[in-house]
């Protein structure tokens, strides 16, 4: 089982960061292959709209967004870890779902989780991030998105550390063997 870890936040060990190798954690000690993308420290620019990929099935642009497809589509499961930029998902996830579309129908039969991560406490203040990724994995082929992660009440760094998410989202990890 290929597992992938795609963190949005530009923040190494921030809490996002944090949750994706508490999951990768779990799921390596169940035996499944892990790796973490961080698209939020790779510089890939958004997508252009020219359409080229309609007919090529590639991006004109050469940024290594080519690469990450590639994973993309030939892992099983993805987690999909998100800090809120202003009561939505952040830039770099957004520019990271926004290139999918050349070979967004290759995305096929994959389980999803996401990780949000935001210093207001209110879950219910997490929906419109929650439903910009919901409106990602619906155009994907067979996604099926089995759990959400809070990492609620998070400022700086660290601050996820000791919260209860953190057991929750490696023993998620861990069911994936
Ligand atoms: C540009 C920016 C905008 C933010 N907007 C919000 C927000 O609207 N609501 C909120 O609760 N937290 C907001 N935050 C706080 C982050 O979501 C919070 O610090 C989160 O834990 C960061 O996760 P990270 O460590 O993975 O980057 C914002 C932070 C930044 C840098």
């Amino acid at each position: 089982m290929k597992v992938i870890a795609v963190c949005g936040s530009p923040r190494t060990n921030g809490n996002s960061d944090v949750l994706c190798d508490q999951f990768l954690k779990g799921a390596g000690e169940a035996g499944c292959e892990t790796q973490k993308i961080q698209i939020g420290k790779t510089k890939i620019s958004p997508c252009y709209a020219c359409y080229v990929c309609k007919e090529t099935g590639r991006c004109v642009q050469n940024d290594g967004m080519d690469e990450i497809l590639e994973k993309i589509i030939h892992s099983d499961v993805i987690l999909l870890a998100t800090p809120v930029y202003f009561y939505s998902m952040d830039a770099q996830m957004k520019i990271f779902i926004d290139r999918s579309l050349a070979r967004y129908q290759e995305i096929k039969d994959k389980t999803f989780y996401f990780a949000i991560t935001a210093a207001d406490t209110r879950h219910e203040a997490m929906e419109p991030t929650i439903a910009g990724l919901n409106g990602y994995t619906a155009c994907l082929p067979g996604a099926v998105v089995k759990d959400i992660f809070y990492g609620t009440g998070t400022w700086e760094k660290g601050d996820i550390l000791g919260l209860p998410v953190m057991k929750k989202i490696f023993e998620a990890g861990k069911s994936l063997g």
